[in-house]
């Protein structure tokens, strides 16, 4: 048995709910079939602490996600901006910490939904990048890097199925950082050269969980593959020069989003024009692709207007 997350409890129907009774035994709360709102008990007086059998983690992650779905639909036509990017951090968290096939590709559907609504709902992509969180996750550099690719997408007048595939790369591109140490990931100093050799290896194990997932557009898997390539070969995992197109994109997008909001005591966040500058000189350096670069300042320009 594992605890349940309380932000989750409502939508599981199709999950059974288990308390802890005497001895560490647990007996059956809420049977499959029913949702907790059915059960017309008020929410206070629900136990603490509800739990799912190991099996359904699966299946109850999939039912959040529908859930979460939904109420990012209704935020989003809200106008509640806030509740967006907390309703994506629940999303992006949870998928986050089972990602395997299955559970994965149940983001699809909430890319799907800010594409979809980027047209009507411009500031909802937008303000998704105005709000500063204390604590900066993988989930939540993941949204920013989301965000800012579906972005620049349609500013470069992607379809809006590519921008899809853009935003999809973006969400899922550090997936293997679940796999890697949490001490290296949070660490407030620079990491030692066997601490940054592991971290290297998020690229490949991202790779390979995504390449089991069900997705049809394998850039997806080749951009968390790639993201950390440079044209000059000086990048990781293979030092190789030549890189898909998707992850040079995401390659500049990444790097941006990390300079500007990745705040560490031995390396402060830096103003946009001074991460800018950053990588104007990879590019003069042949790390990255000046065209895209170029699209990539415009896009800044026009989203700040
Ligand atoms: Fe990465
Ligand atoms: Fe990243």
């Amino acid at each position: 048995m594992i605890p349940a997350r309380k932000s989750q409890l409502v939508f599981y129907r199709d999950v059974s709910l288990y308390t802890k009774v005497k001895d560490g035994q647990y007996a059956l709360y809420k049977p499959s079939g029913i949702s907790l709102c059915d059960m017309r008990i008020d929410e206070e007086r629900h136990p603490n602490v509800l739990y799912i059998k190991k099996a359904d983690k699966i299946r109850g992650i999939q039912e959040a996600q529908k859930g979460f779905n939904r109420e990012l639909k209704k935020d989003i036509k809200a106008g509640n901006q806030e509740k967006v990017k907390e309703t994506l951090v629940n999303i992006v968290e949870e998928t986050l910490t089972e990602p395997r096939s299955g559970s994965l590709e149940g983001v699809s559907e909430t890319v799907d939904i800010l594409v979809s609504d980027y047209a009507s709902e411009f500031n909802v992509i937008k303000s998704l990048l105005d709000v500063s969180s204390k604590d900066y996750t993988t989930a939540l550099h993941s949204i920013n890097v989301m965000a800012l690719s579906i972005g620049f997408a349609l500013h470069a007048r992607y379809s809006l199925s590519e921008a899809k595939v853009l935003g999809l790369c973006g969400l899922l591109h550090d997936v293997g950082k679940s796999k890697i140490d949490h001490n290296i990931l949070v660490a407030q100093r620079r990491l030692t050269n066997e601490e940054f050799e592991e971290m290297k290896q998020h690229t490949i194990l991202g790779y390979k969980i995504l390449h089991k997932c069900k997705f049809s557009d394998k850039r997806i898997s080749l951009a968390a593959l790639e993201h950390h390539e440079k044209l000059d070969g000086c990048g990781y995992p293979d030092g190789k020069g030549i890189i898909s197109e998707t992850s040079q994109v995401l390659g500049i997008i990444d790097c941006y989003e990390a300079l500007t909001n990745d705040d560490r005591p031995y390396r402060h966040a830096a103003p946009p024009f001074k991460a800018l500058e950053i990588i104007k000189n990879d590019v003069r350096a042949g790390k990255y692709n000046k065209d895209i670069f170029s699209d990539f300042i415009q896009y800044l320009g026009k989203k700040d207007v």
